[in-house]
Parts: C-alpha cells; sequence; structure tokens
C-alpha cells in the first residue's frame, strides 16, 4: 500500500509518503533559497518521498512579516527564479513538489492583530496568496498548500473564538472560512483547474475543550467545493504529546472521512514507524511525515530495503531550537553531510 500511486488533483503521486511542510532554517537572511536546502530537497527526493511540500513560504511581499529570518519570501517576481531550483531537483527524481503558503500573521517577526486589518487590507492578504501561487506555478512547482494551521495567520482567522471581525471575514462559520475560500478561488481562477490546492488544516479550531469537529467538517467540505484537492490533517499540540503517544489525529481523520469519503486526505503527527504508516493508510489516502524525514530523509528507502521499520526519532522536539546554534537540524547530528560541508564553505 505504501508504495502505490495515488491521484492528488489531476497530478499522480508515486506513492503514498508526503513530506509535511517543515521550515529548515537554511534560507538566506534575505528570503531567498540557499545551496543547503537544494541539497536538502534532492536527498529526500532521492529517497523516494513522493510528494515534497516545502517548508512554508511567506506570501507578504516584506520581510519583516516573516515567521523567522530564515524563512524563505515568495511575496516578489525577484524570488522565482531561486524558487525554481526547488521543483527542478526534486523533478529528477520523478517527485512532486508542492509550495506551501503563509502568512505568518499574529506568530510573525512582527504580530499581526488580523482583527484590527480593514476589509481592503484583508482582501490584500488575500491577492498575495493568489499572486504567490502564481509565482510558484511560474517556478516549476506541481501546485501549492495554503497554511491553515498551526496559530498562523489562517489558522486564527478559522478560529471563531479568536476571530472577532464584524465584516464578511468574521462572525459566522460562513464567515470565518471565507478568507481561506477566496484564496483558493482566485488561485483557481488564476493558475488553472489543473493546478492542484492542497490545504494544511488543524482538526481542532476553536480554544482547547470545545467539541468543535462539525467545524472541520463544515470548513473541509467548503474547501473541498472551492476547488480543494487534498486536505492534510494535522493540530496544534504536537509537540506537548506524551512521548509514546502516535497517530495523533487518527479519530478525528477517522470521523472526517466518514463524514466526507470523496475528499482525498492527508494525516500528519506521531507517524514514526512503518506500522503506524500502515494505520494511517487505512484511514486516509496518504501520510505526512515530518520530523521522522527530518531525522531520516532516507527513512523510505531503508524501510523499503527490510533495514529498519522505525524511525529513530525520539520525539524531543530539539529540532524546533538546534538551528539556532548548530546547522545541524537533529539532536543525533549532521542529518545531511552535505548541508555541513556547505556550511563550512560559506
Ligand atoms: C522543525 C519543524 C518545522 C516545521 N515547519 C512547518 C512548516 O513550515 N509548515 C507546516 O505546516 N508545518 C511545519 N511543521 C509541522 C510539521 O509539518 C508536522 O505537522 C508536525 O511536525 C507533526 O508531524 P510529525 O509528527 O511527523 O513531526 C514543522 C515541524 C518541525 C518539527
Amino acid at each position: 500500500m505504501i508504495l502505490t500511486s495515488a491521484p492528488i488533483g489531476k497530478l499522480k503521486a508515486k506513492n503514498r509518503i508526503i513530506r509535511s511542510a517543515t521550515n529548515d532554517h537554511l534560507g538566506n537572511p534575505d528570503g531567498t533559497v540557499s545551496d543547503a536546502e537544494i541539497d536538502m530537497y534532492e536527498t529526500l527526493a532521492r529517497n523516494e518521498i513522493g510528494t515534497i511540500i516545502t517548508g512554508h513560504l511567506s506570501v507578504s511581499p516584506n520581510l519583516d512579516y516573516r515567521a523567522d529570518e530564515m524563512q524563505l519570501c515568495i511575496g516578489d517576481d525577484k524570488y522565482i527564479e531561486g524558487l525554481s531550483r526547488i521543483p527542478e531537483i526534486i523533478h529528477k527524481f520523478d517527485s512532486i513538489a508542492i509550495a506551501q503558503l503563509s502568512h505568518a500573521g499574529p506568530k510573525g517577526l512582527h504580530p499581526i492583530d488580523f482583527n484590527q486589518l480593514s476589509t481592503d487590507e484583508m482582501e490584500k492578504i488575500r491577492d498575495w496568496f493568489v499572486e504567490a501561487a502564481a509565482r510558484a506555478q511560474k517556478a516549476g512547482f506541481d501546485g501549492v498548500q495554503i497554511h491553515i494551521a498551526h496559530w498562523y495567520l489562517l489558522q486564527a482567522v478559522v478560529n471563531p473564538d479568536l476571530n472577532q471581525r464584524k465584516d464578511k471575514y468574521g462572525g459566522s462559520k460562513e464567515d470565518d472560512i471565507r478568507l481561506p475560500v477566496e484564496i483558493v478561488e482566485g488561485i483557481s481562477q488564476r493558475c488553472g483547474e489543473d493546478f492542484p490546492i492542497l490545504v494544511k488544516m488543524n482538526v481542532h479550531n476553536t480554544l482547547e475543550g470545545i467539541d468543535d469537529d462539525d467545524l472541520i467538517e463544515y470548513y473541509s467540505d467548503r474547501l473541498h467545493q472551492s476547488g480543494v484537492v487534498l486536505v492534510e490533517l494535522s493540530g496544534t499540540d504536537f509537540t506537548r504529546k506524551d512521548r509514546k503517544a502516535e497517530l495523533y489525529y487518527i479519530e478525528e481523520a477517522r470521523k472526517l472521512k466518514n463524514a466526507l469519503p470523496m475528499l482525498p486526505m492527508s494525516l500528519v503527527g506521531g507517524i514514526f514507524s512503518k506500522e503506524t504508516i500502515e494505520k494511517a493508510l487505512e484511514v486516509t489516502e496518504f501520510t505526512s511525515l515530518s520530523r521522522t524525514l527530518l531525522t531520516q530523509p532516507d527513512f523510505l528507502t531503508k524501510i523499503r530495503n527490510g533495514e529498519i521499520d522505525k524511525s529513530r526519532c525520539i520525539h524531543c522536539n530539539k529540532c524546533f531550537e538546534i538551528f539556532a546554534t548548530k546547522y545541524e537540524r537533529c539532536v543525533f547530528g549532521p542529518v545531511i553531510h552535505k548541508l555541513e560541508e556547505n556550511f563550512q564553505k560559506n
């Protein structure tokens, strides 16, 4: 099952494994792609990952609104040429290249309170996403994923406890999802229906402790009707999960699949072994991995060769910190030796 092909919109992924978007902190401070990143994408693609989603790319033309100082930018045409190196290297290995588009919003270097923005400013942000998708297409990416998870701008907008807006972008579930829907419709019109649009969403979209299963169902259905071809299901608490926990969001995914059987999905979070990949694939068409591939980009090759059946990741979450002091990405040391070589050269 893991190695069988499956469609993502009109594309055909060669297997069911997606590298979920993982901010690599390897970008150049001016928002451009570094050689180290190309080495990283090459390593992932060489090791048979069927679909590779980039780390989140900032759609704002202003670098000050990025999530961090190493985040790549897609907010201007000048970035297209550098970004084109990513799909180019991924395509050499017949894998699919998806650009993740994001606005950091409240989590940016300069946090934005979207409740204070005018309707025109919200529309401008919508247009940035659409323009960013057009740039991704021009750069050679096969599709885009809209980041509506992990407390970045769009996830805050779709959270009814955080969205206090009184215009068309807030006040009811129809209005709370309007901005992502307009983004998807805008991209579809601009890039054509053959250019797949994916979304990443949290399974829960209210503050903790509130039963909101109906919300993810409504949002997913609405986005699917607008042209989304795959929903990747995530959550905000993946770093707080018990070390023994696995398949963090599978029960929510199962419910959503039962409600919307025609909507293709991928499950992300707590998938660290061949067994958990197989369990996820009993529910969703794809399964997405982040930390597993961060520490072992050759995880799938090794599984296929029967060399391992579990990731060496110990879920310590130091990958969120190590980049600040070392070029390595993981407590286990330099994952991709070429990265280290490049670092020493620079
Ligand atoms: C270092 C790091 C960077 C991440 N960057 C992103 C990102 O840019 N965009 C995104 O949607 N998720 C990001 N994530 C979240 C992952 O895609 C994934 O949802 C989460 O790690 C749970 O999956 P896992 O258990 O396979 O690690 C990041 C995770 C890690 C560990």
